[in-house]
């Protein structure tokens, strides 16, 4: 990636290595029907119609803007239940970038999350330590009876640092679990990206000593790799020792020393899908045995052809660093910018998306009353954006009944990549900057209706108080009456 300097002031500013020739178009809504639409919504951003969103922020997940390549290449699309070339194309690409022997598909990323904690949890009472879980993955291993243990390096768990790699793995703690319990450890799982708290990278050095550790104790280690684009873009910028080596070449490294990885298409390779990737054949033949029960037959595993092909040329666009760049260059400027306003964010910048910190932003809040899921939905009752909460409503409760406070409380407000304008980020600095201005009218929310699994993405709230009257009425002083 060559650097591209400016002349006039603007000395930092991301520029787009690609060109819009696809659009789609905008609705932003008068705030009135907008607290309509989060009041129909439950107050949970998941629950918005995507009709009344004007930027959608909310996630990633195959909402990732595709190339032409990607476009044509769909066209081109084997369309075959058992044998498809398609799922060749797709399998010689994966074996090739990751240097894998097997590739199993799958329909997204918790699908792979249910077939490898199946094979993997074999006794009641394992853990699996990890540096950090996300929802699905935590979900999927308490289901089969084990316990996740987060052995994430502190600083991790710091909103505000500005250590390169917040995503390691404490290799202290991990040699002390396996000191104390070995046999109770039913693998250990790298998330490269770490999600809930704020899309932080994971180093190389990391990886090599986790594996290490792992291998000596003939443990197995699985990455999730959902977020490895981002997390090679900050290993490229962020590490002296890989500036220099190719893309593939640090995809391969990681290939080496993982036992499995597996990954949500959805995110990585812009496209809808996900998939096993192994070296082992004991492991990859219990794995085929569960592709054609929950999946679909081993030539497709619940994904279309079409997006099969994209994904396809997606991978190989992965190994692009102006590819690559975009989403967490368009994020470092967005925490730049918000920094300098002195607003809460998580620093350094992640991946994924810029992650407002609810809990310093919102401190007369109690965690019990969700300060980021009620700082989510006052963004969007004044900006019509969509993020997500990330913090306690994203949390399970304990079988007790109890509820886990979590460590973070964050609103996330995702970078789909290739999709957003510079301008329409100034907007979303410019809306949260006013936020944050009138930060003290923002009340909590409690629960209506909670789901006993995965509460964030059905669950309804509402506000504890009138404040989001209070917080439109400002609006109206402040904005007259723009939208
Ligand atoms: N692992 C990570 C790190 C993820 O971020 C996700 C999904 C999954 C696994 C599950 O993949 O959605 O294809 O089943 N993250 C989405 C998000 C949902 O919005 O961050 P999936």
């Amino acid at each position: 990636m060559a650097e591209v300097k400016f002349y006039g002031s603007e000395q930092s500013l991301p520029l787009e290595m690609h060109k819009v020739r696809i659009i789609q178009k905008l609705n932003l809504l008068p705030i009135d029907e907008r607290v309509e639409s989060i009041t129909d919504a439950g107050n949970n951003t998941f629950l918005l119609k995507n009709r009344n969103v004007f930027l959608d922020m909310l996630t990633d997940s195959g909402t990732n803007a595709m190339s032409d390549r990607q476009l044509a290449a769909m066209m081109t699309a084997d369309d075959s239940y058992a044998g498809s070339e398609t799922f060749y194309r797709l399998e010689a690409q994966i074996r090739d970038i990751f240097g894998m022997k097997h590739f199993l598909p799958a329909h997204q990323g918790r699908a792979c999350e249910n077939l490898i904690t199946q094979v993997l949890i074999t006794k009641p009472d394992q853990v699996v330590p990890m540096n950090y879980h996300f929802t699905t993955a935590k979900a999927h291993i308490s289901r089969f009876g084990a316990k996740i243990e987060e052995i994430i390096i502190d600083e991790g768990l710091k909103a505000k640092s500005d250590r390169p790699f917040k995503g390691d793995i404490n290799t202290d703690k991990l040699r002390d679990m396996i000191k104390t319990g070995k046999d109770k450890i039913a693998f250990v799982r790298i998330e490269a990206g770490t999600n809930l708290i704020g899309g932080q990278p994971v180093s190389m050095n990391n990886f090599k000593e986790v594996s290490g550790i792992c291998r000596e104790n003939g443990i197995v280690l699985v990455v999730d790799a959902s977020l490895l684009a981002d997390n090679l873009y900050f290993i490229k910028t962020r590490d002296a020792d890989y500036k220099d080596v190719p893309i593939i070449e640090i995809m391969r490294e990681i290939g080496k020393l993982a036992d499995i990885i597996y990954f949500s298409a959805r995110k990585l390779g812009c496209a809808r899908g996900g998939g096993i990737c192994l070296n082992s054949d004991n492991l990859a033949d219990k794995l085929r045995e569960l592709v054609p029960l929950f999946e679909g037959f081993l030539t497709y595993g619940g994904m279309s052809v079409r997006e099969m092909e994209a994904l396809t040329v997606g991978l190989g666009e992965t190994l692009d660093m102006d590819m690559i760049s975009q989403a967490p260059q368009f994020i470092g400027h967005m925490v730049d910018e918000l920094s300098a306003l002195n607003i809460p964010v998580v620093t350094p910048a992640g991946g994924l998306g810029c992650h407002l910190n609810a809990k310093e932003i919102l401190p007369h809040v109690p965690q019990s009353e969700y300060p980021a899921g009620a700082l989510a939905s006052a963004l969007y009752i004044i900006s019509g954006i969509r993020g997500m909460e990330r913090g306690t409503m994203s949390e399970q409760r304990n079988p007790d009944g109890s509820e886990p406070l979590a460590n973070m409380e964050l609103v996330r407000l995702a970078l789909p990549r290739r999709v957003f304008t510079l301008s329409q980020i100034k907007y979303t600095i410019d809306r949260v900057n006013w936020l944050y201005q009138n930060r003290d009218i923002v009340g909590g929310i409690k629960f209506t209706e909670e789901p006993r699994i995965l509460r964030f993405f059905f669950g309804r709230l509402a506000p504890v108080s009138d404040w989001q009257e209070k917080l439109v009425k400002k609006f109206k002083e402040d904005f007259g009456d723009s939208l």
